[in-house]
């Protein structure tokens, strides 16, 4: 006896059809014009989208950063990514400098055993490859890899904390080719954005708009050629994350059409939030915006929507890195450089790309689906188990309301933080229901915004080492 998903229309990254799903255990097993219900227990769809659960490559869950920790932990941070529509995440483990790889990757395994409530994996942010020639780090890549963390991310910006110099970068590239993992970047020119900041605060300016002003689109696009140029040279393939700007668009394009394995992803708050409309430099509760790379002028909006129809982009993800208004971003009060960077995101994902992206007719609901959920999973070495609604697969289903109205509010929202970036905004579409390996986990028209799963439930994802599936 299954679970028997009725009369939806199915939609996948390559089509659409209406069928009924019929999940065994965790499995989907069968998609088909028309199942029988026999005993099956039969969710009607009759009115919904049937849909893979997204995927949500780049959130930081309970992660040092700005002098505190982000706001939401494995527990809160995956039930309100569920509650939103999305049943896989991937986060990122911060080697310390001076520690292992293996050190890094023991913590966030505390951090996520017994809490984690959906399936996620992790990225290993790599910034010492330990004493001499690196060897120790560079087999410990190798153990990751085997180990199923096939994605290393390197730091071009936050000098002290997590920025790597090219040196290093390139040799972690060197490496990352050879294990066919897929190398993400974070790419700012550190070392000019922080004399840039200097300057400002010596001329006093440290109001929260100041953030975005001290860190231009040209230095990510600077730094967005730089990386793409090493791992070409390293003959490593390279996921741009968090790509916020056309400057940085157009250096991308430039490398993939000179050849480079190049890949990146945008993120939602790029595509509808701008300086102009969040941070016109006159009010403290900018400070809610301040995150990195910053907003930016409206004009790089359509150009990121564009490339996301066009293929230019392959993902679009949140970088949901939550901090509370009222206590940790307080901490920058006097000085923006003390404001913890980051903005809660993960809940809206969503409800975000389709409302600005499926029902204003930028983006059909197939690339909707490759976008939020298949690319992810191709990319990032899940494709055999997540991302799509096919046989075999894990039962990691959305059933999308396309219809319903929705009005985002941190009153209602399940992150842990006291503000929403999108504040009293109603969107029409969300989440009905969801379920994670064949598991109703949450019911929104039923019991709205709650997550019916036991805490614990989610499991660490294994992913394979595919060069973001370029290889
Ligand atoms: O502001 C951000 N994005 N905080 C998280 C760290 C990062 O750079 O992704
Ligand atoms: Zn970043
Ligand atoms: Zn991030």
């Amino acid at each position: 006896m299954g679970t028997l998903i009725s009369g939806g229309s199915v939609v996948n990254a390559d089509g659409s059809r209406v069928a009924d799903v019929l999940i065994e255990g965790e499995k989907i097993v069968q998609v088909k014009d028309k199942i029988p219900a026999g005993q099956h227990t039969v969710i009607d769809a009759s009115d919904l989208l049937v849909m893979p659960g997204g995927i949500d490559v780049h959130t930081h869950l309970d992660m040092p950063f700005g002098g505190t920790v982000s706001a939401d932990d494995y527990t809160t941070g995956t039930q309100a990514a569920a509650v939103g529509g999305t049943t896989t995440l991937i986060d990122f483990a911060l080697q310390t400098q001076g520690r292992t790889l293996r050190e890094a990757l023991q913590t966030w395994k505390k951090k996520s055993d017994g809490k984690a409530c959906i399936d996620f994996s992790l990225h290993m942010a790599v910034t010492d490859l330990g004493p001499g020639d690196g060897s120790h780090g560079l087999r410990e890549m190798e153990e990751m890899v085997a180990e199923g963390i096939t994605s290393f991310k390197l730091f071009m910006a936050y000098p002290g904390v997590l920025m790597i110099d090219d040196a290093l970068m390139f040799r972690v590239m060197q490496k990352a080719s050879e294990l066919n993992a897929l190398c993400c970047i974070h790419a700012e020119n550190g070392s000019a954005i922080d004399i840039v900041v200097a300057q400002m605060i010596a001329e006093g300016k440290t109001a929260p708009h100041y953030h975005a002003s001290s860190r231009s689109p040209k230095a990510e696009a600077e730094a967005t050629h730089r990386a793409i140029a090493l791992a070409d040279m390293a003959g490593a393939a390279v996921y741009i994350v968090h790509l916020s700007n056309a400057y940085a668009l157009d250096d991308l394009k430039h490398m993939q059409k000179r050849g480079a394995r190049a890949l990146a992803e945008t993120c939602i708050q790029y595509l509808v939030l701008s300086i102009e409309d969040q941070m016109p430099g006159k009010s403290w509760d900018e400070a809610k915006y301040v995150f990195t790379p910053p907003l930016r002028e409206r004009w790089h909006q359509e150009p990121l929507w564009q490339a996301l129809a066009d293929g230019s982009l392959s993902v679009v993800s949140t970088d949901h890195c939550p901090f509370r208004f009222a206590d940790q971003k307080a901490l920058g009060r006097d000085n923006f450089t003390k404001i913890p960077n980051g903005g809660p995101g993960v809940e809206n994902r969503m409800q975000i790309m389709w409302h600005f992206g499926v029902n204003s007719g930028r983006l059909t609901k197939e690339r909707f689906v490759e976008l939020c959920c298949t690319a992810p999973a191709r990319i990032f070495g899940m494709e055999k188990t997540k991302g799509s609604i096919k046989e075999g697969l894990d039962a990691d289903i959305l059933l999308w309301d396309p219809k319903v109205k929705y009005t985002i509010s941190a009153a209602t929202q399940r992150m842990a933080t006291d503000y929403s970036m999108f504040e009293g905004w109603t969107v029409e579409g969300n989440a009905a229901k969801v379920l994670s390996r064949g598991e109703l986990v949450v019911d929104n028209v039923a019991q709205p915004g709650q997550f019916l799963g036991t805490t614990g439930r989610g499991r660490f994802v294994r992913r394979e080492a595919n060069a973001g599936g370029l290889a």
